[in-house]
């Protein structure tokens, strides 16, 4: 089966372009991939940004483009999602520049393939600090002014773990906890008018996870795979999801965990290739060792 080209629309061909004028976004994660390209479909329809992370140039480049691209403002904070004290100072930077926070995208995320066997404590420890912990420390260092704005959280998750996934133990387990995370954060903070939700991409083309992963693989992300939508999926299809989840259209939607994957998660039997890679001893041990 072969890929079809690009056909994912702008959400700016959809949903009108002012619908979060004089709303703030804070997007940790924003800097590049999937999360850049949520802060800038966000922006598009009226919003001013701060995006976290941890390489400041990089971030400070992404604001500038972000900025000329929609017409908005976005700002660049730099912090670890690990390090609460480094939140909190970028989002009292955000108050100081926009005022307020309407919406938040957690985002920040590390992932590498690695073997239970292969995996060091530290690195097990790394990935699940920095999706679920960082989680946490954005939901702590935000939640004041998101309650004054009854206002709306995204979690990007994943669907790796909906099934064993080989190599993904670390983001497997830390993404299990994000979902379970978002769900109590949904119910605890309903009464006081906040939302929260978890986007799942699938297989996304073009992103730093993306090559990360398939450069480490035999397979690729190009290669077939049994997309019921027969496409990879891109940014904006992820984007278009975001802007939905934070209109007032998903008022009434909370709690929720929303795939974006083209219906792969309901064909697949693993989202990596399995069983090849696992049957080629010599594959493991140079993946491991980080050099495929
Ligand atoms: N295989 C096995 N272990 C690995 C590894 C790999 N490919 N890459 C890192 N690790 C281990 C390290 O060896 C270290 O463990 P050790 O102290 O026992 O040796 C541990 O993970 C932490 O690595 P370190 O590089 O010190 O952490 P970091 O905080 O600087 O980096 C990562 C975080 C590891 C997640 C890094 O991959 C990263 O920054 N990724 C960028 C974001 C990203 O991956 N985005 C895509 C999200 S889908």
């Amino acid at each position: 089966m072969s890929i079809k080209p690009v056909v994912a629309p702008s959400s700016a061909d959809v949903f009108k372009g002012d619908i979060f004028q004089g709303k703030v976004l804070f997007c940790t994660g924003g800097g590049s991939g999937i999360c850049k390209a949520m802060t800038e479909a966000i922006m598009r329809h009226g919003a001013n940004a701060t995006i976290v992370g941890r390489k400041l140039d990089r971030l400070t480049e992404a604001a500038i483009g972000l900025s000329q691209a929609t017409g908005q403002t976005c700002v660049a904070a730099r912090a670890d999602v690990r390090q609460p004290q480094q939140l909190k100072e970028a989002v009292a930077m955000t108050i100081e520049r926009f005022g307020r926070i309407d919406f938040v995208i957690c985002g920040a995320a590390g992932n590498f393939l690695a073997s239970i066997d292969g995996m060091s404590e530290n690195a097990f420890r790394t990935v699940v600090e920095i999706d679920t912990l960082g989680t946490f420390n954005t939901v702590k260092a935000t939640l004041p002014y998101v309650r004054a704005s009854r206002g709306s959280y995204i979690h990007v998750s994943s669907t790796l773990h909906y099934k064993g996934t080989p190599y993904q133990a670390h983001v497997s387990a830390a993404k299990a906890g994000v979902d379970a995370f978002s769900a109590v954060l949904a119910l605890e903070e309903g009464p006081k008018g906040v939302r929260s939700n978890v986007i799942a991409p699938g297989a996304i083309a073009d992103t730093e996870g993306m090559s990360r992963l398939s450069n480490q693989m035999s397979r690729s992300i190009n290669s077939p795979l049994p997309y019921p939508l027969g496409r990879a999926g891109e940014v904006q299809d992820v984007a278009s999801a975001a802007v939905f989840l934070f209109s007032h259209a998903a008022s009434y939607i909370t709690g929720q965990v929303l795939a974006v994957d083209g219906g792969y998660e309901h064909v697949r039997a693993s989202q990596l290739p399995y069983p090849e890679a696992v049957l080629d001893p010599e594959s493991i041990k140079q993946m491991v060792r980080g050099k495929l």
